[in-house]
C-alpha cells in the first residue's frame, strides 16, 4: 500500500486514467451515506444489534418465516425511502468517461441502478427479486414503504427491538404457483453465490485495467478474494473506505475518505481530463 500522501484524489484519477476497463468492487460502506446501515465496523452494524444466525441462513429462515421475512421487509423499506447518494451518482457518471464499466457489489439494495449504473451484478442476491423457497420461481416484488413502512416495523424490528421474541412477525407471501413460501431473494450465510452472476464478475476482473473497491470490511468470503484476481495481473487496487479493511493491506492505493466524499472527487477530476482533450 502507498503512503498516505500518495492516496489523494489526483493520484487515483491519474491511476484511472491509464486504464481501459475500470471494474467497482462495493460493500455495505457504499450505501452508508444514503442511510443504509453496514453490517459491521460502526457502532450501527446490522449485526451488533442482530444475529445472522437467526435472521440469515436457510435454517433460520425454516425455523421462523415470518420472523425472516418481516426482518427483510425492514431493510426493503429502509432501501425504498433511500435515495442514491453522491458516491452512487459518480459511479454512474464514470460509465460516460469509460468503456465497459461493471459494478460488482454486495449490497442487495438498488441504488446503484437508481443513480444509472448499467452494469451491475449483485453478488449477494436481491431485496427486490424475491422467490419461491419450494420451486424457486420469481414472486413479485411488493413495495414494503407503505404508509407506516419503515417507521412502524422500525420500532419493532429495528432499534426498538430487544429480542426476537419482541419483534414484529410478517408472514411471507405464497408462492402462486406452487403455494410454498416466499423467501429473500438474497444470499445467505451457509449458501452459494449465483453462479452465473459471479462468473460475470470473476471474468470482468480478469479482464480491467484497475479495480475501485468501496465500502467494504474485506471479511466475506468468496466476495472478498476478487481484487487478489486484479492485483496478481499487475493492475492497481484502488480503496476508499474511511477505516482500514482486509482489503487495505494488499490495495495499491487506500484513501480514507468516503464513498460520497472522494468518489465525486475523482469523477471530477477524470471529466475535466476528459473535457480538456485528454486520454480517457
Ligand atoms: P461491512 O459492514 O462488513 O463493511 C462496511 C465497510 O464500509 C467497512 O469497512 C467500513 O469502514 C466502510 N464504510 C463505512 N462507511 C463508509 C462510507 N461512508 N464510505 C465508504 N466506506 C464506508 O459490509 P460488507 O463488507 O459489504 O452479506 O459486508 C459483506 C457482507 O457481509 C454483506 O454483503 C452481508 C454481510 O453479512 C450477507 O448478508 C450474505
Amino acid at each position: 500500500m502507498t503512503d498516505t500522501p500518495y492516496a489523494s484524489p489526483v493520484a487515483i484519477a491519474e491511476a484511472l486514467l491509464s486504464s481501459t476497463r475500470v471494474a467497482v468492487l462495493t460493500g455495505a460502506g457504499m450505501s452508508a451515506e444514503s442511510g443504509i446501515p453496514t453490517f459491521r465496523g460502526s457502532r450501527n452494524g446490522l449485526w451488533a444489534e442482530f444475529d445472522p444466525q437467526q435472521l440469515a441462513t436457510p435454517a433460520a429462515f425454516r425455523r421462523d418465516p415470518p420472523l425472516v421475512w418481516a426482518w427483510y421487509r425492514w431493510r426493503t423499506a429502509l432501501v425504498e425511502q433511500a435515495v442514491p447518494n453522491a458516491g452512487h451518482q459518480a459511479i454512474a457518471q464514470l460509465e460516460r468517461l469509460k468503456e465497459g464499466v461493471v459494478v460488482i457489489t454486495q449490497n442487495v439494495d438498488d441504488l446503484h441502478e437508481r443513480a444509472g449504473s448499467s452494469n451491475v451484478l449483485h453478488l449477494h442476491g436481491s431485496l427486490f427479486e424475491p422467490r419461491c423457497l419450494a420451486c424457486a420461481r420469481p414472486h413479485p416484488h411488493e413495495s414494503a414503504a407503505g404508509p407506516e413502512g419503515a417507521q412502524r416495523q422500525g420500532r419493532t424490528i429495528g432499534p426498538g427491538a430487544s429480542t426476537p421474541e419482541a419483534a414484529l412477525r410478517v408472514s411471507p407471501p405464497a408462492c402462486t404457483h406452487c403455494g410454498g413460501p416466499v423467501r429473500p431473494g438474497v444470499v445467505w450465510f451457509g449458501e452459494g453465490l449465483p453462479a452465473a452472476t459471479w462468473n460475470r464478475a470473476t471474468r470482468a476482473l480478469e479482464d480491467c485495467d484497475a479495480l475501485l473497491v468501496v465500502g467494504t470490511s474485506g471479511v466475506v468470503q468468496p466476495a472478498a478474494s476478487l481484487p487478489r484476481l486484479v492485483k496478481q495481473r499487475g493492475k492497481p487496487v484502488i480503496e476508499i473506505n474511511p477505516d482500514t479493511s482486509e482489503i487495505t493491506h494488499g490495495a495499491d492505493i487506500h484513501w480514507n475518505t468516503t464513498a460520497a466524499e472522494g468518489l465525486p472527487r475523482i469523477v471530477e477530476l477524470l471529466g475535466a481530463r476528459h473535457a480538456a482533450g485528454g486520454p480517457t
